[in-house]
């Protein structure tokens, strides 16, 4: 599949996409030091510890493990196969990669894809024209007028409008021989039910496009201009477009996000709309359903500090009660402004103006206060609640990892409800946060039970660091196969780590990390950019030592097992004595192989 594509195009790709780039459309990356850190986009954490090498073109996850170069990045986060990845970034790039090094189902897929993309572009086009140029449009004009819409933010969001007929935008495409079945998979068009043909999703709405981070149009959002029923009404899922996932306004958000470090996530279309013509530019909607954790992971990709708005109405604060349980699962914090009585971020804004929300947005409860309060005001301050609140804020307070802000909030608890703090705390035993567990380096290293790794972890330890000084010094490679180091490799992935990194080597005269990527299997790979991505510094001597210190070690290794025969024999241990005279044997098999 992958050898299908010329070594050159990957080649000549791989050396040209830039992995900060790519990752930084999804990732928010904070230079440190020669690397850049965020927060990983594969497992949940608090504290970053994803990090990305611009010299070495890699990434690694300290936390989860996960690994790997440009490509890989890509086909783990979009799930896309090696040569769509390869594509996608052919493409992005303006390297050309041919179709038919694609397998026909991946070629389908990836037509399908731009297909639904093309179709999307010329729709909005048409929405916007009717919108703004077209004798229909008048009503549409003068509803968003109504609603104090500048024509700067009508321009901004590239809004639209979709004329009454039944068949307007069917019609349109049909002049423009567009295939109907990307038209159909977008949603745009439905068939009709009796007899053939097909008429239009959208009619007499205004047209909000959703855009994703790369400007490609995912689907649409239309609203009624009267009290008709649904009242907004979206794009349905699509090859292109995942609600749980996609957030309203990112595109034009991002830069501003990424700026302040903060986002407003906001219920509606025109709230967003609203706060951006008000100044407030970093506001996102989710797309008519509750927050997700998909919200959540596309949001932890641009900002570290999220304020979820809500209105204050009952529906207000059990939506909101309900992203802290999500954003909780994710292992994130956010914060959370409820709004007056009666006022969504859009009316509020006019009203009370940009000042006044930015006020509020900075007065944003912390979530965990939030909770707290909104569950002592569910259960009220009898013996009965109080006895309530504590059992149900047990869990929130036991997942806080930090134990200074545990206790804190503990005392604030004790406060709030005159309970004795020690009484709380009692109950509340810390539990390990969602999605905390560590699959670190070590784990990745030696393997089998304990005896066995204390026999070999040094060795083990030792053979690492060659790796490493491979992988970041390549001076020092033809040496290491001069001196057949490899061989005495007792960890069989290291050793074939080791192979892979000297064959690139002596095949192409040179080597980069990022190169041999994606010949090795998931543990490899993962194994070999933890190697890579350290700052360790090398220099030739250093790196000759090294290589003389394993290769004595070794040594000493075999006669301290002749030592240890003789011990085992006299004491009669015989499960000991066997099991080293295998090892004795293993050791000699190894070395004819060497010889
Ligand atoms: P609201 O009904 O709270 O309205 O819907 P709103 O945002 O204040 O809208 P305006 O100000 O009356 O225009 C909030 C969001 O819920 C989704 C939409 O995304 C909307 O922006 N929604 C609402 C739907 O998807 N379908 C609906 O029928 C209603
Ligand atoms: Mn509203």
């Amino acid at each position: 599949m992958a050898d299908q594509i010329p070594e050159s195009t990957i080649s000549e790709i791989r050396s040209t996409a830039d992995i900060v780039d790519i990752v930084s459309e999804v990732v928010l990356l904070k230079r440190a030091g020669k690397n850049f850190q965020g927060l990983c986009p594969f497992h949940s954490e608090k504290t970053p510890s994803f990090t990305v090498s611009p010299d070495k073109q890699v990434f690694y996850c300290f936390g989860c493990g996960a690994g790997g170069n440009v490509f890989t990045f890509l086909m783990q986060h979009e799930g896309l196969s090696f040569p769509e990845a390869v594509r996608t970034l052919g493409r992005r790039y303006g390297i050309v990669v041919e179709d038919r090094q694609l397998s026909p189902e991946e070629r389908a897929r990836m037509a399908e894809r731009d297909g639904i993309f093309d179709v999307h572009q010329q729709a909005a086009a048409f929405f916007r024209r009717m919108l703004l140029e077209s004798p229909e449009g008048r009503t549409a004009r003068a509803y968003l007028e109504k609603r104090g819409m500048r024509s700067e933010t009508i321009e901004r969001f590239s809004l639209g409008y979709a004329p009454p007929e039944w068949d307007a935008l069917a019609k349109y495409f049909a002049g423009r021989r567009v295939p109907t079945t990307y038209l159909e998979t977008a949603g745009l068009i439905i068939p009709r039910k009796s007899g053939s043909g097909f008429y239009d999703r959208f009619r007499d709405r205004i047209i909000f496009p959703i855009t994703g981070v790369s400007s490609r149009i995912l689907g649409f959002g239309g609203r009624v201009m009267d009290d008709a029923m649904p009242k907004y009404l979206n794009s349905p899922e699509s090859p292109v477009f995942n609600k749980r996932r996609s957030l309203y306004g990112l595109e034009a958000a991002r830069g501003r996000c990424r700026e302040t470090g903060t986002a407003y996530v906001v219920e509606g279309y025109f709230d967003v709309l609203a706060l951006a013509q008000a100044g407030v530019t970093n506001a996102l909607a989710t797309l008519g359903t509750a927050l997700t954790a998909g919200h959540v992971k596309t949001l932890k990709g641009h900002v570290s500090d999220i304020v979820l708005v809500f209105d204050s109405d009952q529906a207000g604060i059990r939506a909101a009660l309900k992203s802290v349980e999500v954003f909780r699962k994710e292992n994130m914090d956010a914060r959370i402004l409820v709004l007056p009585e009666g006022h969504d971020p859009d009316s509020f804004i006019r009203k009370f103006g940009a000042e006044a929300f930015g006020a509020a947005a900075r007065n944003a409860r912390s979530m965990m206060d939030f909770l707290m309060e909104e569950t002592i005001r569910k259960h009220g301050l009898s013996v009965e609640g109080k006895l309530r609140i504590i059992s149900e804020m047990q869990g929130p307070l036991g997942a806080i990892s930090d134990r200074m802000a545990r206790s804190l909030y503990i005392r604030n608890l004790a406060e709030k409800t005159g309970v004795d703090e020690a009484m709380i705390a009692e109950r509340i035993a810390p539990t390990n946060p969602p999605g905390g567990g560590r699959r670190g380096p070590a784990a990745a290293g030696g393997g089998g039970p304990a005896g066995e790794a204390c026999l070999t972890g040094r060795h083990i330890r030792i053979e690492r660091k060659i790796i490493t000084m491979m992988l970041q010094f390549p001076d020092i490679l033809p040496e290491v196969e001069r001196r057949h180091t490899l061989e005495l490799f007792e960890d069989e992935q290291l050793k074939s780590i080791g192979r892979r990194i000297l064959t690139q080597y002596s095949t192409t005269g040179k080597y980069h990390v990022s190169d041999v990527i994606e010949a090795l299997d998931d543990t490899e790979r993962e194994m070999t950019v933890n190697l890579a991505i350290g700052g360790d510094v090398w220099d030739r001597e250093g790196c000759l030592r090294l290589l003389a210190q394993f290769e004595s070690g070794r040594k000493r290794q075999k006669d301290n097992l002749l030592q240890k025969i003789e011990a085992a024999s006299r004491n009669n241990d015989q499960a000991l004595l066997l099991k080293l005279l295998k090892e004795k044997q293993h050791r000699a098999r190894k070395r004819q192989t060497i010889n």
